[in-house]
């Protein structure tokens, strides 16, 4: 068997991943042979001079483009005045003016408090334990395919993938998973149709796991992403999140969204939950929030994050350049970046369905998403059998063909670029993707 020569990484970059290779943890999921040298909006370039468009955005993240002069200039002034201070102990006022803005922002009613942490994981684990605190009850009910993060209780709610997990058992305790709904691949094994005319999974909690393994009055919440990412961008039905809703209700239990990756106008709308109509609880909040500084959040209606002095704290969560960064970026995101992520994404959903005729493993795939956070499951035939390894090799054969896109899921490709990314570039970044796929379906015998 002949191996595939690839042209990139270049003799810089190969140097570099060679140095990685002996030092760094091996642990990541399979890195890309793309070694970063400076960003600029949505493109980016490699130590040995190639230009690529940046469909990954850092994981959804830099929802404002590489270096944007506005971030660039708050994150300087405010380092220029101090770096750190620990918010946990001292004040400081970008912090305060971070917690009002995301009041401006947040779904609920009246005014809700901040808790400001480091990363998406921090965030979850703090929401739980908030929740637990609050309702004094111990389970949690999270769902197939869910990614919370990889420290331990953020770990113990994921359920993506069994690598993820294996090895690092015993988890935290009180965590139950249950089905998501995602009619393309019903967890019950139905027909897509029986499934969006009724979804089983949330009866399945009232009539499975309240009447078997857990009573309802001992849950204190049940986390979702309003999108699951990592899962490979599934979009359940709004009357699913509805029915999740009814039953937080009815069972006084809170309802924590995690809109780590789906917030902060990556769908359009500042929350994804806003698509369902529903409002939860508890949001977490991080990626594209500071974009790409570390920070995340946990906004809570005022009763819940009651939790007394000393109870949870942070030496670095809120570090006042990062909420400097989040204030510049929800400013952007708010004055256009949001309405652009509609009509870009609206344009790639176009598009790509446009393409679905002319290649096999798009025909019978999916095609699912909000705003700027889509993704395009690649399948065999009719079967809908994921084709992983194709979607693997479009993904390395885009670094030759200078586009940056990342995986989810078994075989999803997602289209999330930086929230700011304009028409041409993304015309050129599909282009550039078909070009790949054609490329990696010729190879397969597929074309
Ligand atoms: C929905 C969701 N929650 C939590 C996390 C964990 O965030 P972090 O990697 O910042 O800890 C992620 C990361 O991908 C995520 O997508």
């Amino acid at each position: 068997m002949t191996l595939k020569t690839f042209t990139r990484p270049g003799p810089k970059g190969q140097a570099i991943i060679e140095r990685d290779s002996c030092l760094m943890s091996g642990s990541s999921t399979p890195r890309y042979p793309f070694v970063m040298e400076r960003g600029s909006g949505a493109k980016v370039w490699d130590v040995d001079g190639n230009e690529y468009i940046d469909f990954a955005a850092g994981i959804a993240v830099t929802a404002t483009g590489h270096a944007h002069p506005e971030v660039v200039a708050a994150i300087t002034e405010q380092a220029q005045k101090f770096i750190h201070i620990a918010g946990t102990d001292y004040y400081y006022e970008t912090q305060i003016a971070l917690a009002e803005r995301l009041n401006e922002i947040s779904p609920f009613e009246n005014p809700a408090r901040v808790f400001l942490t480091n990363s998406g994981a921090e965030a979850v684990e703090g929401a739980v334990k908030m929740a637990r605190w609050y309702t004094e009850r111990p389970h949690v009910i999270a769902f197939f395919g869910a990614f919370h993060g990889r420290t331990m209780g953020a770990l113990s709610l994921t359920a993506s993938k069994f690598v993820q997990r294996d090895g690092f058992f015993p988890l935290i305790p009180g965590i139950h998973h249950v089905p998501y709904n995602n009619p393309y691949r019903c967890q019950h094994g139905r027909e897509e149709a029986a499934c969006l005319s009724h979804c089983m999974c949330a009866d399945f909690i009232e009539d499975v796991l309240f009447k078997r393994t857990v009573p309802p009055e001992s849950v204190a919440a049940i986390i979702l992403e309003p999108i699951q990412g990592e899962g490979g961008y599934i979009v359940p039905d709004s009357r699913f999140v509805q029915q999740l809703r009814s039953i937080c209700d009815e069972y006084s239990i809170l309802l924590i969204a995690d809109e780590v990756q789906t917030g902060i106008g990556r769908t359009g709308k500042w929350w994804a939950m806003e698509h369902h109509g529903v409002t939860p609880d508890i949001i977490c909040s991080a990626k594209g929030l500071a974009s790409g500084m570390p920070l995340g959040a946990i906004i809570a209606r005022d009763d819940i994050m009651s939790w007394p002095i000393g109870s949870h704290g942070s030496t670095y969560g809120g570090n006042p350049v990062s909420c400097a960064a989040a204030l510049a970026t929800i400013d952007l995101v708010e004055r256009g970046y949001m309405q652009n992520a509609i009509e870009q994404g609206e344009f790639i959903m176009d598009a790509l369905a446009e393409m679905q005729a002319r290649h096999p493993s798009m025909r019978h795939g999916r095609i699912a998403g909000k705003g700027l956070m889509i993704g395009l499951e690649l399948v065999d035939d009719a079967s809908r059998h994921p084709a992983k390894e194709l979607r693997n090799s479009v993904e390395r054969q885009a670094i030759d063909d200078g586009l940056l896109i990342l995986g989810a899921g078994d075989s999803t490709l997602r289209f999330c670029p930086p929230l700011m990314i304009p028409r041409d570039l993304v015309q050129e970044g599909l282009e550039r993707f078909e070009r790949s796929l054609t490329t990696v379906e010729q190879e397969a015998g597929l074309l």
